[in-house]
């Protein structure tokens, strides 16, 4: 499927319908260059998921979990790994998890030790504010 989002409230309208197809098992992979939005994309839908505290970026950290009412969510982000072997050092394998929801920024840097996903979202910059998102459902 796919989606023209022309504006940041769009992105959030999306984000809005996408959450409520979330549930525990998820395995999420958010691809696109940088700025393209993934990470914008992970606050709006945590916000959608009734999460309301602050949601900052895991580039640094590689993980940041979140506690909800329905599950927990994982969002990662993993630009700075050199290799998909370091997903290790973060217990990778107790994160995905069938109690779990898992959002990845960059998942093609995990590739071999990621499973495939259960969606993938793939964020497309056309302009500044403008973005086309193809969403691919497993
Ligand atoms: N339609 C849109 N969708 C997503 N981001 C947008 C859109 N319009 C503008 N932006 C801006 O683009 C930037 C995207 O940054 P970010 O979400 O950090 O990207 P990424 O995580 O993919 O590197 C943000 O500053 C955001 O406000
Ligand atoms: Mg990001």
């Amino acid at each position: 499927m796919k989606v023209d989002i022309s504006s940041l409230k769009q992105l959030d309208k999306f984000a809005q319908s996408f959450s409520q197809s979330v549930k525990a098992g998820d395995i999420i992979f958010l691809e696109g260059d940088l700025g393209s939005g993934k990470t914008t994309f992970t606050q709006l839908l945590l916000k959608h998921l009734g999460y309301e505290g602050r949601v900052k970026s895991p580039t640094y950290a590689i993980y940041e979990s979140y506690k909800l009412g329905q599950f927990e969510l994982f969002h990662l982000d993993l630009y700075r790994l050199s290799s998909p072997e370091e997903l290790y050092y973060i217990a990778i394998e107790e994160i995905i998890d069938k109690q779990n929801v898992v959002v990845i920024e960059w998942p093609q840097k995990g590739k071999g030790v990621l499973p495939l996903p259960t969606k993938a979202l793939s964020f497309n910059m056309k302009n500044s504010n403008s973005r086309e998102l193809i969403l691919d459902v497993r």
